[in-house]
């Protein structure tokens, strides 16, 4: 799909995760992960790319999520592993409308 088709989608209230904490969302058909940085909202893919744990149930350091699994990490904003360098997962673009949460996906 063309990112220009992308449209944003309403996926939950900000009180609904905590910060410091994740939740896993579907959007579109996709199974993303949704988490709360001090309030900064961010959406990447759930699966982990090493062997599909769910990061959503991950731990936040930073702008960082560890892999509950194995501990490999992924950045937020770009998806990147530091740890790993050919391991990335998929970001989407977030807004914050009041206490909406919408993803674009
Ligand atoms: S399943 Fe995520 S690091 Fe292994």
């Amino acid at each position: 799909m063309n990112k220009d088709e992308l449209q944003f989608h309403l996926v939950a209230r900000a009180d609904e995760i905590a910060p410091g904490s994740g939740q896993t969302i579907e959007v579109n058909g996709k199974q993303l992960a949704l988490f709360n940085v001090a309030g900064q909202f961010y959406a990447i893919g759930n699966l982990c790319p090493h062997r599909g744990a769910a990061l959503s149930d991950g731990f936040l350091s930073g702008n960082k999520v560890f892999c509950p699994w194995h501990c490999f990490d992924f950045d937020l904003q770009t998806g990147a592993s530091d740890q790993v360098p050919s391991l990335s997962v998929p970001t989407y673009e977030t807004k914050r409308e009041g206490d909406d949460i919408f993803v674009r996906c």
